[in-house]
């Protein structure tokens, strides 16, 4: 039986959130490629998932495509991340479109060349009506410039009057967030073995199931995929209480 026939169809996590690591590693170890060669096939890991949140009925998918922290890498490579993001854009709308998806960005998206902010806008604007599926891509995004930002609103609109400090509570917190309109991941699947968060989504992974992986992101495929989605649903979320209050399904 294949992960995908094992599943259990009233359980699937309504928003997954992945960390797409290991490209550089792929394209190295494999073929002796430079790293760009493995963001390339990386990319085609996207639609895949992509595809593969659709024939489960994943209603949120959540990709960390370039860290605030990735501006820090050598010029070529962000300038070949930066292109490849334009032509993949170009590549995938008009399916991404008829799969009912719909794409979204978080992150610092004016610090991106004026090329890419205007296809992701006309990507957006394309797609803005799908409703099956909503694609977030977390571009020049850090969990703690989204903070500081949400912070230094939220301190903004109470110095101004419009909120009044015992307001905040976690509901106003969260309309701060880049992610104000996505509910939070019940599932974060950070793919080539590295066991870390690197500034992703810190407030909304705050009970979410975790996911680590050896595969590296361009061999991601989707029964790895649905893999780990058979692997959450088999963990018994207690969410602090024990076993025997929780309601059998
Ligand atoms: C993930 O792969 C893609 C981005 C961070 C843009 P990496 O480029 O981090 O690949 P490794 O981790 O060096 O193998
Ligand atoms: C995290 O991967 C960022 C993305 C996947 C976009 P990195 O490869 O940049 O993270 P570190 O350096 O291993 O923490
Ligand atoms: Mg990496």
């Amino acid at each position: 039986m294949t992960y995908k026939e094992s599943l259990n169809k009233e359980n699937i996590p309504r928003h997954v959130a992945v960390i797409m690591d290991g490209n550089g590693r792929w394209a190295k170890q494999k073929f002796g490629r430079n790293r760009i060669f493995g963001h390339a096939k990386g990319a085609d890991s996207v639609r895949n998932i992509t595809e593969a949140c659709r024939e489960l009925g994943v209603e949120y998918l959540t990709l960390y495509a370039f860290s605030t922290e990735n501006w820090s890498r050598p010029k070529t490579e962000v300038n070949a991340l930066m292109k490849l993001l334009v032509k993949t854009i170009k590549r995938e709308t008009n399916e991404l479109n008829k799969n009912g998806v719909k794409l979204n960005t978080i992150g610092d998206i004016e610090r991106l060349p004026d090329d890419c902010i205007r296809h992701l806008q006309e990507a957006k604007e394309t797609t803005k009506n799908n409703s099956k599926l909503v694609l977030t891509l977390a571009l020049s995004y850090s969990s703690r410039w989204e903070l500081t930002k949400a912070i230094k609103n939220i301190a903004q609109d109470a110095a101004d009057g419009k909120i009044s400090p015992s307001e905040v509570n976690e509901t106003l917190i969260h309309s701060y967030l880049a992610t104000k309109d996505i509910p939070d991941p019940e599932l974060l699947i950070r793919t080539s073995g590295e066991k870390r968060i690197s500034n992703y989504l810190l407030w909304q992974i705050a009970y979410s199931e975790l996911y680590f992986t050896e595969t590296l992101w361009p061999d991601f495929g989707k029964e790895e995929f649905f893999k780990a989605i058979y692997e959450f649903q088999n963990r018994e979320r207690r969410f602090g209480k024990i076993s025997e209050q929780l309601v059998v399904k």
